[in-house]
């Protein structure tokens, strides 16, 4: 039997993972548990991308190591893909034995052959901190339109791109001294000798998906530079052989990772050999990599090229998808759009999301939107209208009215039979084919079919004369829920097995997606889902943005550096006050949200606060607090909010008011 190996990119361990990850994790799963549903052997890997200087920097600005921060967000990742049910069999890391042997082979090999040449760079050094900047750690006015503050390689105002040092009044971005110029001796990495390779391994059919295929035609069209493979210490990488204080650049070794990770995995296991996946030419494997688009580039010309310069197997397909948008933007921090794995989880069912996402996705590079309406419209229409409520309806009649006996298929069904047959294979296709958006609605139709087929029959009716009419027109019901939940199974997993259980059925295959149930008894049905609330995800954003990226769970208790000095004049702009809390009322639809009337001695107002998860409304009535009366009234989706109070904030989700002494009098001046 073929072996397959499928794999995600690696996240960065240097942040959680958000809901823009999730489309590729989730697209990844699907994509798996269908394979191995059709009785495939299928291997699924990832790891923790590890390595870089973003990692470096800010494990050092936290006061650890690069190894302890990566520790700490390899299982919170752990923890966020156990949530929304991605289940890697291998969940590596690139700081790994495994992966420094085979990125130290597969460079020796490709200096050996050539393919490795040194050259000088000049590049901007900073004295204080002690390490050359990349283009990131730069900051400073933009050269085309005058913007302050921005990279050292793009403009995040006008979006021209340029080189750091055309950059005006250029600092860095950790200290903000101004950085000098110096030369040192990078390695590179010839792309351009495998130019030919390259123009045929990505012509083969199958490989890439046509749009892919077109632009990285025009990159390789465009002429292949050479890549930059080499980092200056200090630098959170591998050593390279052979030199002093120089490192592989983490891109890399960072798909080597996947390597590595195939190879850890394979060692528990006496049936998996790694080399087959990666080595040995002759051996019957596929390997797929799914990837966003940003990082399209790395897979589809340096990583084969970096397999090809040292003799290994090269990969299968690279399907890649888009990027995630919220309500049609960007995802942003400041919009409240830029969710975490973890608060989403807290507030939304993790499987609705799979589904929303199955929906959206097609097997296209184009950007796919989660929007808030449409996401409630399509859990409740599709999953809750349809596919819940034909079970509920189908089996709750079975349980209370015929004794949980199923009898035999209708002969009148045989054509609908067939036709169901049909959307079956029709969905495997689609499935194959990455096309999940399509498949949903197949597996859609199949529901509606049967919840038409049931309407038409009444059994509620047919019973009262002929109890077995009814109870062999509710079996072909039944069959027809067993095969929409095998479908639906890549998809939603647990939602699934519950279903199974209703059934009375257990690990449903593919094979199991037939017209096979007859006179036996079934399961008890168990509510499945609720209908979702409208406003669930507007207020899941809207507490997102109050409470502000920083509260999304940032590890390791950090005390945060003190902000940039200012002068007793900006302090006094502020007129903070002394205020009685008044009322306290939750806000419905918002999970983190808290209206207060305050009384500021001249007047009464209303403040929203994001803390509800650290206080209930009663803690609050009667204290005196602290409230900044001078703020421009913010208007909400919940009303206008007349001030901000003061409180302690650790980062994590704690949030503790600032209380004065109950004898100041509401209205004081706090200076
Ligand atoms: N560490 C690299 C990958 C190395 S693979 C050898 C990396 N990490 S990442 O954490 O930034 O991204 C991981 C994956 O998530 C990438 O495939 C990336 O395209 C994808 N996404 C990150 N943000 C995304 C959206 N907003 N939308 C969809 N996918 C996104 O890149
Ligand atoms: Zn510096």
């Amino acid at each position: 039997m073929t072996k397959i190996l499928v794999t995600s990119a690696l996240p960065y361990a240097n942040g959680d993972i958000h809901i823009g990850h999730l489309v590729e994790y989730i697209q990844t799963d699907i994509y798996v548990r269908f394979r191995r549903m059709l009785g495939e052997d299928v291997i699924y890997v990832c790891a923790s991308d590890a390595h870089g200087t973003p990692i470096e920097i800010n494990a050092s600005k936290k006061g650890i190591t690069p190894q302890e921060l990566v520790a700490e967000y390899h299982s919170r990742h752990k923890e966020d893909f156990a949530r929304f049910e991605v289940e890697f069999d291998e969940f590596y890391t690139t700081d790994s034995p495994e992966n420094q042997r085979h990125s130290e082979r597969i460079y020796l090999k490709a200096k050996e052959k050539g393919h490795v040449l040194t050259r000088d760079i000049e590049q901007f050094y900073c004295e204080s901190c002690g390490r050359f900047l990349p283009d990131r750690y730069i900051r400073g006015t933009c050269p085309k339109c005058g913007a302050l503050d921005q990279y050292g390689d793009v403009c995040e105002v006008c979006g021209a791109t340029y080189r750091p040092t055309e950059v005006v009044e250029a600092h860095c971005a950790i200290c903000g001294a101004v950085p000098t110029l110096r030369t040192s001796k990078h390695f590179f990495f010839r792309l351009v000798d495998f130019r030919d390779f390259l123009i045929e391994w990505t012509s083969e059919p199958g490989r890439l998906q046509e749009e892919v295929r077109t632009f990285v035609r025009g990159w390789i069209d465009h002429g292949l530079q050479d890549w930059d493979i080499s980092r200056d210490g200090p630098y959170f990488g591998f050593k390279i052989p052979g030199e002093e204080d120089k490192f592989f650049y983490v891109w890399l070794d960072a798909p080597i990772g996947y390597i590595a990770a195939t190879e850890h995995h394979c060692s528990s296991r006496p049936d998996c050999d790694a080399d087959d996946y990666w080595l040995n030419p002759a051996s019957d494997t596929e390997v797929h990599h799914f990837i966003g688009k940003d990082i399209a580039y790395f897979h589809t010309l340096f990583w084969p090229a970096m397999l090809e310069a040292a003799d290994y197997r090269k990969p299968t397909a690279v399907h890649v998808h888009g990027f995630l948008t919220v309500d049609g933007r960007k995802m942003s921090k400041s919009r409240g759009t830029f969710i975490t794995a973890r608060h989403f989880a807290a507030a939304v069912s993790p499987w609705q999301l799979r589904y929303y996402y199955a929906t959206k996705l097609n097997n296209s590079i184009d950007d796919l939107d989660l929007n808030s309406e449409e996401f409630v419209h399509r859990i409740n229409a599709e999953l809750v209208n349809n596919i819940t409520n034909l079970i509920s309806r189908t089996v709750g009649f079975l349980n209370k009215r015929l004794d949980s006996r199923l009898g035999t298929l209708p002969q009148e069904t045989r054509n609908l039979q067939g036709g169901v047959i049909a959307s079956v294979r029709k969905t495997q296709e689609l499935y194959a084919k990455l096309q999940f958006g399509a498949a949903m609605r197949e597996i859609l139709a199949i529901a509606d079919l049967a919840n038409g087929y049931v309407q038409e029959r009444a059994p509620w009716a047919t019973i009262k004369t002929d109890p077995e009419t009814a109870r062999n027109d509710l079996t072909f019901a039944a069959n027809c829920i067993k095969i929409v939940t095998v479908l639906l199974k890549p998809v939603l997993p647990a939602y699934c097995r519950l279903v199974q259980d209703i059934l009375g059925v257990n690990d449903l295959k593919w094979a199991d997606a037939a017209f096979d149930m007859e006179n036996r008894s079934i399961g008890t049905f168990e509510k499945l889902m609720d209908r979702l609330e409208a406003g669930t995800l507007e207020s899941l954003i809207e507490a997102t943005r109050l409470v502000g990226p920083a509260a999304q769970a940032v590890p390791t208790p950090e005390v945060p550096e003190f902000k940039e000095e200012i002068i007793v004049d900006d302090f006094a702009r502020m007129d903070l006050r002394a205020a009685k809390v008044l009322t306290v009322e939750s806000v419905e639809g918002a999970e983190k949200l808290l209206k207060l009337e305050v009384d500021l001695g001249r007047e009464k107002r209303t403040v929203f606060a994001g803390i509800k998860g650290s206080y209930a409304p009663a803690d609050l009535v009667g204290l005196t607090v602290v409230v900044i009366a001078n703020l421009k009234p913010r208007k909400m989706r919940f009303g206008v909010s007349q001030g901000m109070i003061l409180a302690a904030h650790d980062g994590q989700g704690t949030v503790k008011v600032c209380v004065l002494d109950d004898a100041v009098p509401a209205g004081t001046p706090i200076k």
